[in-house]
């Protein structure tokens, strides 16, 4: 291991240490690398600080300008990729305020009454709300990729399965709504996740404020960190607010949540896509083919988004894990949030995208659905209905009819298909116009129930959900 002593020593480390850290100790507490992503948000905190500074007093006016402008030509070197990162610098923050000190004078001020403690929990609630808003965007494109779907799809049903056997009948546009459901869901649990980490961390100090005059509301409403009535939201414990990851959590369990209902998508879309259902096509634009076998069509975009979800599960269990044995209050363990974090964040917002492009290429097959969904023992429970509406207990019609289905199979015909006398031997009282339930098109208008996936309600769902996302 190479133990050589640095020779520029970072500005943490000051007039406590007498010689800088080891290359090697550099290397592996080094943050930069990656939070260099969170450059855009520290740069605005840092700018809403000297502001503030400035109004209590603590900067003069010319101080302020001067780290004003120094800020903004750092960030403007940034934004064009000619800004130098330094890793002996350990991270963004000592990046841009050493990169200014240099610049300015003033710069050395910069840092009064905050700590990297409060200034890296502020930058990541401001990041997290960044790609919030983003994300909810991206989910109502996909919402609505599935709304289009579903109006293309209009009266193309297909079996509806529970133990992925085939069960009863369902309009491919209820079973698309069903997602369209849970993505809504999601929606709320991100706006929730949001509205709780609107809440300005800065003024904590390390972790016990400061004894300077510094105007904490003053920050939060330039940083948007205000209430629905304008007013100024603050963290109220400086301990907590300097230790406090749980809005990274929410957010990668959301984003979890999220993960997992888009790889059931995946999985849906897979099965149909087989040759086994042939529901739908892929358009091949989302999908690949084979480099030995010349004739296949693989629905590899889906499947890496069912396999991406596992990553996402394992960025949150991470965090978990990351802080469970965490002390009050800062650790540096507190590092390693980031990478979680951003994985968690890029993964999941390029899912939703790509399958938004994806719905859009999605063709569902007619005739294979309709072939599916004409299998008669898919309305074996109407039947069982009908004779209730004739009297019969429940348990003693589910009872005939599934002797019916065994004996249709014994005799390999098809529910409808079994002769009357066959129906007379298992129910006395039949009547074959009870045959009528066989009927698909009756069969689905029957379903009339709030909720349930007859014509009517499908679409009025559907103009639901358009006046909402359109
Ligand atoms: N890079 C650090 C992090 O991401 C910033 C805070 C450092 N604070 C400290 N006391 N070393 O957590």
């Amino acid at each position: 291991m190479n133990t050589k002593r640095q020779s520029s020593s970072p500005i943490s480390r000051s007039g406590r240490f007498r010689s800088g850290p080891s290359e090697a100790v550099a290397r592996f507490t080094e943050s930069v690398s990656f939070d260099r992503r969170l450059w855009a948000q520290d740069i605005l905190g840092s700018q809403v600080h000297a502001a503030m500074l400035h109004r209590v007093g603590l900067l003069s006016a010319q101080e302020y300008r001067q780290i004003r402008s120094g800020l903004q030509a750092i960030a403007e070197e940034i934004r064009s990729g000619r800004f130098v990162w330094k890793p002996e610098l350990e991270d963004v923050h000592m990046n841009v305020e050493a990169e200014l000190t240099r610049r300015v004078p003033a710069g050395a001020k910069l840092h009064t009454g905050r700590s990297r403690n409060d200034q890296v929990a502020l930058d990541l609630r401001l990041w997290v709300r960044d790609e919030i808003d983003r994300l909810l965007d991206e989910i109502c494109e996909l919402m609505r990729a599935l709304i289009r779907l579903a109006e293309r799809s209009a009266d193309i049903w297909i079996p509806g399965y529970t133990h992925l056997q085939r069960a009863q009948p369902v309009p491919v546009a209820h079973h698309l709504l069903a997602y369209v459901e849970m993505l809504d869901r999601d929606r709320s649990r991100f706006e929730d996740c949001r509205e709780r980490l609107n809440e300005c961390p800065l003024g904590s100090g390390a972790l016990a404020g400061s004894t300077l005059p510094l105007d904490r509301e003053f920050v939060a409403r330039e940083l948007g960190f205000v209430d629905k009535r304008g007013r100024p939201r603050i963290t109220r414990n400086s301990m907590d607010a300097v230790s406090d990851r749980d809005f990274v959590l929410e957010f990668c369990a959301h984003a979890a949540l999220l993960a997992v209902h888009l790889s059931r998508l995946a999985e849906d879309l897979i099965l149909w896509s087989s040759a086994e259902f042939g529901f739908i096509r892929i358009g091949d634009a989302f999908t690949t083919g084979s480099s030995l076998m010349p004739q296949k069509k693989n629905p590899d975009v889906a499947e890496l988004v069912r396999g991406k979800s596992g990553r996402v599960i394992g960025n949150l269990t991470a965090l978990l894990v990351l802080l469970k044995g965490l002390p009050l209050t800062y650790n540096r363990d507190l590092q390693e949030d980031k990478e979680r974090l951003f994985d968690t964040a890029d993964t999941v917002r390029a899912c939703t995208q790509i399958f938004a492009g994806m719905l859009d290429q999605v063709a569902f097959q007619p005739e294979r659905c309709a072939a599916a969904v004409a299998d008669p023992n898919l309305l074996a429970t109407d039947l069982a209905e009908e004779m209730v509406r004739r009297g019969v207990p429940f348990r003693q019609a589910h009872h005939r009819v599934g002797a019916a289905v065994a004996r249709a199979e014994q005799l390999g015909c098809t529910l409808r298909e079994l002769p009357a006398e066959e129906w007379k031997r298992i129910w006395p009282g039949f009547d074959p116009e009870v045959l009528a339930v066989f009927d698909l098109a009756r069969a689905m208008a029957r379903r009339t129930l709030p909720g349930s996936p007859g014509p009517r309600e499908v679409a009025r769902q559907l103009k639901a959900w358009k006046r909402r996302l359109f």
